[in-house]
């Protein structure tokens, strides 16, 4: 029984998060990158038109594994382009998986993103967590899009998100094979 984590970020907090977790559960890992350079202007194109953009081959034969972490941004509501783009192209070569995301945080959000994974992979997630940055920000600033996606995380934050990690570990079952 083998877990990897597959992630993919644009301005690193889910990249702290993944090896965040990869620390935790030492197993192996990789890193969706792009064909095109990414910018702001793109994340709202791929947004508008609904596209999937093209990604650069993985390294890793993923029938090794039997269990994924799948870790990306929330861009509008939706799993960030690159990789829903990863999933359509793998779906087949995905068994169990699981999916966690550093976000801005809306109320309603994860049952949208769990219907979203479940119609790429075409199967159910594990288990599927939101860590809001809107809970990390003081009164003044939370609910408010400017200081959610300006937002970079810190170790503090990850420290701060240590529970929920932990409790997303169990539910998608990588602490036990990783025992
Ligand atoms: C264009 C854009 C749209 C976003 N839309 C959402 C959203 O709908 N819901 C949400 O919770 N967060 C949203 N966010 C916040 C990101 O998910 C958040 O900043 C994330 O931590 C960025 O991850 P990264 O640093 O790994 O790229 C959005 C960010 C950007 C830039």
């Amino acid at each position: 029984m083998k877990t990897l984590i597959i992630y993919y970020s644009f301005t690193s907090n889910n990249e702290l998060l993944a090896r965040d977790i990869q620390e935790k559960l030492d197993c192996d890992m990789a890193r969706i990158e792009e064909e095109k350079k990414r910018t702001g202007f793109t994340i709202f194109m791929d947004i508008f038109f609904k596209r999937k953009p093209r990604i650069k081959q993985l390294h890793v034969f993923l029938n090794d594994y039997d269990n994924f972490i799948f870790i990306a941004p929330i861009w509008a509501g939706k799993i960030a382009s690159p990789l829903r783009s990863f999933l359509v192209l793998e779906k087949d070569n995905i068994s169990r998986y699981s999916f966690i995301t550093i976000c801005g945080g809306v109320p309603g959000q994860k049952e949208k993103i769990t219907g979203e994974l479940t119609k790429l992979v075409r199967k159910s997630p594990q288990n599927v967590t939101e860590l809001w940055i809107n809970d990390l920000l003081p009164k003044e600033k939370k609910d408010t899009v400017k200081y959610t996606t300006a937002y970079r995380i810190k170790q503090a934050d990850l420290d701060a998100f240590n529970h929920e990690v932990y409790e997303f570990l169990k539910e998608s079952e990588a602490l036990e094979y990783h025992q």
